[in-house]
């Protein structure tokens, strides 16, 4: 398959099973990570790896933090968030070593990470691998980036939940080019403002 071809059939795969890229595959995936485009060249990038039974750790500060949010978190919901850590061999957690008083905005610096999350996907994907990016409530909870050892002013962009995808993917949605593509030829602003969006 040509890079193109491989960019361009990736898909988010959340239904993952054993295994998961190991030793000089998974080696390979994270170099393409840091590989990102870097602004000032503060190499932001923290990939903390997760497996094994080291899940099994994670979805307990997972549990926990959720039951400090929410002492009245019904045991589902709290079993629900758990088993998220669980059902993928790798999780990575997606560290952002911040520096707040460089030159180089913070928004960039966690762009970086974010490019870097972006090769990850592609490179899973190259490799014959299923991964999707996670964010939501357990992602910026204190105490499960405390537990991963990422402290303020350093962020967490989410996690990476790596594997081999159980089921054949599902064939790639595509953006239509017209909606997301223009050509702009020197005045009018060229996409249609948002509603309720006011003019700059
Ligand atoms: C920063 C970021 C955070 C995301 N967080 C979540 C999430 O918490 N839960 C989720 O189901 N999808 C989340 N997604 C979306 C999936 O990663 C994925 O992009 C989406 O399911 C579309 O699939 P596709 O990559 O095959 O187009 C997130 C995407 C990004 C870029």
């Amino acid at each position: 398959m040509s890079v193109l071809d491989t960019l361009l059939t990736r898909v988010s795969v959340s239904a993952l099973q054993e295994p998961a890229p190991t030793g000089p595959v998974l080696d390979r995936i994270l170099e393409a990570g840091l590989r990102a485009p870097d602004h000032g060249r503060l190499a932001p990038w923290r990939f903390v790896l997760i497996r094994g039974e080291a899940r099994i750790a994670l979805a307990e500060v997972v549990a926990q933090a959720l039951r400090l949010r929410d002492p009245a978190a019904p045991a589902e919901a709290v079993a629900k968030q758990e088993a998220k850590f669980l059902r993928a061999p790798l999780v990575i957690a997606l560290g952002a070593r911040i520096r707040p008083d460089h030159k180089i905005p913070e928004q960039e610096q966690l762009m970086s990470v974010a490019a870097a999350t972006m090769n990850l996907l592609n490179a899973v994907h190259a490799e014959g691998f299923g991964a999707i990016w996670v964010t939501g409530a357990n992602a910026s909870d204190r105490n499960v980036q405390a537990a991963l050892g990422i402290h303020p002013p350093d962020a967490l962009a989410g996690f990476l939940f790596v594997g081999t995808p159980i089921a054949p993917p599902t064939p790639v949605r595509r953006a239509a080019l017209a909606d997301h593509v223009v050509e702009w030829t020197g005045s009018q602003a060229p996409f249609r403002a948002a509603p309720g969006s006011s003019p700059r």
